[in-house]
């Protein structure tokens, strides 16, 4: 049977990182569904926040993040998000990430939304990509095993720990134990639950996998979505480009962003920018119904052409449109999963031998609105974390025993599938989650929309899902009845906890709901799995240093 001290599962910035601070300490792979250059953590383009400037400081950069975060963040790690972000640089620097450069040869940081200074470190408009990459060839220079076009499947839980997965090879289909002493979850997040995302291919898998092993799992019901992603295919068009002056007009041409947020304009925090544009759609300002426009044209083209290269090559490619002569038709799309599995800033869950980092957790270092630019730092900063801490947690442990039980619960799962009569394709079934789910638990929900939602979700539960390709080699319908399976588990999470939390709050609004309400909801909600489906407890929001005050922008 296949061993290792440590199993990563998921091969993005937060694995890959966690595996470099391992590798040479402890035997350790990575488990990947595709390959790590394929990670969502390249969908973060716009820059990496760090106070490396000498006249900013962390606490600053900690201030913004939780003002931004509308004080649901756990400040002990935004301290350390923060404090550790300027070393983060530097070691990535050392790696070999090429950051664009001021005239001064120091590393450029640009503008970005809802921050009280220029703190966002770039590699032109490909910096998730940028330090992606650079950090894979790292891990390959190192020597760290990756099991690529490998899906894990399920945990194994042996008495009160984890002891393993099963997961299977996508290549011939046999789905196989590995044990393992500790396991980092790494996994990214679950925004293809919508159906208008940016995210290539972030199911959620390793989220509803801890769940069901008995993790909780948090804040699912605060889902980030980006205001410019591009009509049709909702393509990320980063934050870089209203950090570089790009605007937003509505259909009669006015800079809308003024009335929403007079001061900070377009670099409004996330939340409220969406907000913006979806008033505007709803109210009828909107452009080609569904849309507003993002506006580059009295941009510099050399800024655009240096600073903006993969925008200008997107929107050419996707929709035809040179950025220089005509504005382009954005739409907010989910972006992000700020909720995911609860963690300590020593990445620990609930479960022994379970760590997890990146998306997929909920360190809540996000609180209910994240920054742009804070997520490829979480990545890094609690990636190594979790590597560390796994390390510690090994120490005089044994390998569990790991058996046929679990595979075979997995086969018959697949049996059950591939043999259903009168069935419905997962990519069905999928396509009307996701719709529910951008129509009824998007930026504006209330009681009415988020109870249609749990009718019609717990409806597409009871769907006979039917694979009806039988192959062994790459089947990709079976991969995504798993996939749909996780899905839908979390998709009622999300609902419930979005029923649940009775206020707006940063990616929260609740119409019926409309204010913050620091006395009943200044805390977390936490969902456990059980036979009738999620059930609910709170956890206190960690206040360090920062009192609640109202945001304004
Ligand atoms: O817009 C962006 O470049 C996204 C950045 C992020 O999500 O951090």
């Amino acid at each position: 049977m296949l061993k290792h001290d440590i199993l990563i599962i998921g091969g993005g910035l937060a694995g890959l990182r966690a595996a470099i601070e391992i590798k040479g300490k402890a035997d350790v792979a990575i488990i990947c569904k595709t390959y790590p250059n394929q990670a969502h953590s390249s969908e973060a383009q716009g820059g990496i926040n760090a106070a490396i400037n000498p006249s900013d400081n962390w606490v600053d950069h900690a201030y913004d993040t939780a003002l931004g975060g509308d004080f649901l963040n756990d400040q002990d790690a935004v301290e350390k998000l923060c404090s550790d972000a300027p070393r983060v640089i530097k070691e990535m620097e050392e790696f070999g990430v090429c950051f664009s450069k001021d005239e001064k040869g120091n590393i450029a940081q640009r503008p970005f939304g809802a921050q009280r200074f220029i703190r966002t470190a770039y590699a032109a408009d490909r910096t998730g990509h940028a330090l992606l990459h650079t950090v894979y060839k790292k891990a390959i220079e190192l020597g760290v095993q990756i099991y690529n076009e490998h899906f894990v499947t399920s945990l194994i839980v042996e008495g009160d720990r984890v002891a393993g997965a099963t997961v299977m090879n996508l290549a011939n289909g046999e789905i196989i134990p590995i044990a393992a002493k500790a396991v980092i979850m790494a996994s990214g997040g679950a925004g293809r639950v919508y159906g208008k995302t940016t995210n290539p291919a972030n199911t959620g898998d390793g989220i509803a996998m801890a769940y069901r092993a008995g993790a909780g799992i948090m804040d699912m019901e605060i889902v980030q979505f980006h205001p410019t992603t591009l009509k049709g295919s909702n393509k990320l068009l980063s934050e870089a480009a209203r950090g570089e002056g790009a605007y937003l007009i509505n259909s009669s041409g006015e800079r809308f962003m003024k009335k929403y947020a007079p001061h900070k304009m377009e670099l409004a925090s996330r939340d409220v920018v969406t907000r913006a544009e979806a008033t505007e759609i709803k109210e009828g300002r909107g452009v080609l119904g569904d849309s507003v426009y993002l506006d580059f044209r009295h941009l510099d083209p050399e800024v655009i052409a240096t600073r903006l290269p993969d925008i200008k090559r997107n929107a050419l490619e996707l929709v035809g449109i040179d950025i220089t002569k005509s504005p382009v038709p954005v739409q907010p799309g989910q972006h992000y999963t700020m909720g995911g599995i609860m963690t300590d800033i020593e990445c620990r869950t609930e479960l022994s031998g379970l760590f997890a980092a990146g998306e997929c957790a909920c360190v809540s270092v996000h609180g209910a609105n994240r920054l742009g630019g804070n997520s490829l730092m979480e990545t890094l900063v609690f990636g190594r974390q979790a590597g560390e801490s796994a390390l510690n947690h090994i120490k005089g442990k044994n390998f569990g025993a790991v058996g046929d039980k679990e595979i075979r619960e997995i086969e018959n799962k697949a049996k059950t599938w591939m043999g259903e009569k009168d069935e419905r394709t997962p990519r069905t079934i999928r396509n009307e989650l996701g719709h529910v789910m951008d129509e009824m638990v998007g930026p504006f929900r209330n009681k009415e929309m988020l109870k249609e939602a749990r009718d019609r979700v717990q409806k597409l539960r009871k769907e006979k899902i039917g694979v009806s390709e039988h192959g062994k080699i790459f089947n990709a319908e079976l991969v995504n009845a798993f996939e749909l399976d996780f899905m839908l588990d979390l998709a009622s999470c999300t609902i419930e906890s979005a029923l649940e939390r009775k206020e707006s709050r940063g990616a929260h609004t609740r119409t019926d709901y409309p204010k913050r309400d620091d006395t009943n909801w200044l805390k977390h909600i936490v969902c456990n799995k059980s036979e009738s489906g999620p059930t609910l407890k709170y956890r206190a929001v960690k206040i360090t240093r920062f009192e609640p005050v109202a945001r304004e922008y």
